[in-house]
């Protein structure tokens, strides 16, 4: 990653706490997916870890190890080629999915380096930031040429991981007392990407975050750590940080805001962050689970009442996330859009 930019080491709101609490606290809850059913007791164990962690793992979710092994070791390929080599498959301004590294964007917030596509191919979003202005884009994935396997194993890490998402879509709509289907119509046009995430060795270990602190704009995310763990959430019962230690074939799901905006704050979106090792280095993969661009997000009426009002006003999905995107690219960083912009003062 070359040398360190003066920027990353001044940023010092930035740098990690260096203790962290070494809790079994978030819930790991069996899916039983040979007998798959929505028991009252998994939708309650579903709830409660929703409510209480914002966070849990899954096992026996039904993705076959296989089908993520292959995409494992396709991105370990892909991140072990030269920068040359991986730059051929860069994002820019045209189409925000693809390539990019710390030095690459001069992005010093995070030590990592990244291949974003997208689970549809191409991906419908709205080619401006103005919600008035009702023309669409494409976003369409940039495939490395000589890495045809990274394709084909995407592909099927894909199909596999939007089952197990609608899986839990239907569970949390159960555990929040709404029909198993109400939110599943929102994932037609899904915008769902998934991110291959490398983070290398990192020098200076006590200086630098893998990811910074962050909620994910996502419905949910469905994570796949490897055995070197360094993911840490921060407990809505004390706010310290818990790591979440890896647990082989896992997957870990967290609520992301639209979640917390159709649940009216019942569930919670919560700050996560990804530590360095100064050792080994680190693979992730994040599915973000993502409605169709033209879902407008608001607090669902069913879960409105006189006594809890609606806490968000509606934005739509769309513009929220190529508004993301945009800024991303741009690195403006803490100006992401968030949904507290969206939030209904009281
Ligand atoms: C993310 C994220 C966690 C990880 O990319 O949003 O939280 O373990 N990643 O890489
Ligand atoms: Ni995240």
């Amino acid at each position: 990653m070359g040398d360190v930019d003066p920027a990353f080491i001044q940023a010092a709101e930035h740098r990690p706490k260096l203790s962290f609490t070494e809790a079994q606290g978030i819930p790991l809850i069996d899916l039983n997916s040979s007998s798959y059913a929505a028991t009252k007791d998994l939708v309650d164990e579903i709830g409660a870890a929703c409510k209480n962690w914002g966070f849990f793992q899954v096992i026996n979710h039904g993705v076959p190890l296989e089908t993520r092994r292959k995409l494992e070791a396709a991105a370990a390929r892909f991140f072990a080629q030269p920068p040359e080599e991986k730059r051929k498959v860069s994002r820019d301004e045209a189409n925000p999915q693809g390539y990019y590294d710390t030095e690459l964007t001069k992005n010093v917030r995070d030590w990592k380096e990244v291949l974003d596509l997208t689970v549809k191919n191409p991906t419908i979003i709205p080619a401006s930031l103005d919600p008035a202005d009702g023309e669409l884009r494409q976003l369409v994935n940039r495939w490395p040429e000589n890495l045809p396997e990274l394709r084909e194993a995407f592909e099927e890490y894909a199909r596999e991981l939007e089952k197990l998402s609608h899986k839990l879509l239907r569970l949390i709509s159960l555990s929040l007392g709404l029909q198993e289907n109400r939110l599943s119509g929102f994932f037609n046009d899904h915008t769902s990407f998934i991110r291959l995430n490398h983070y290398p060795p990192c020098p200076i270990p006590h200086l630098a975050l893998g990811v910074g602190s962050h909620k994910d704009s996502s419905a949910l995310t469905v994570l796949a750590q490897d055995e070197v763990g360094g993911l840490e959430v921060k407990s809505k019962a004390d706010g310290e940080w818990v790591r979440v230690w890896p647990t082989p074939e896992a997957f870990i799901i967290n609520v992301g805001s639209i979640t917390q905006v159709w649940s009216n704050d019942e569930y919670e979106s919560v700050e996560h962050r990804v530590m360095v090792n100064s050792e080994k280095e680190r693979f992730s993969i994040p599915f973000f689970f993502n409605p169709g661009h033209s879902v407008m997000v608001e607090p669902l009426n069913e879960l409105v009442t006189e006594q809890s009002p609606a806490k968000y006003r509606p934005y739509n999905w769309g513009t929220f996330f190529a508004n993301r995107k945009l800024s991303n690219f741009k690195n403006l960083g803490v100006n992401n859009v968030q949904i507290d912009h969206f939030r209904i003062q009281e």
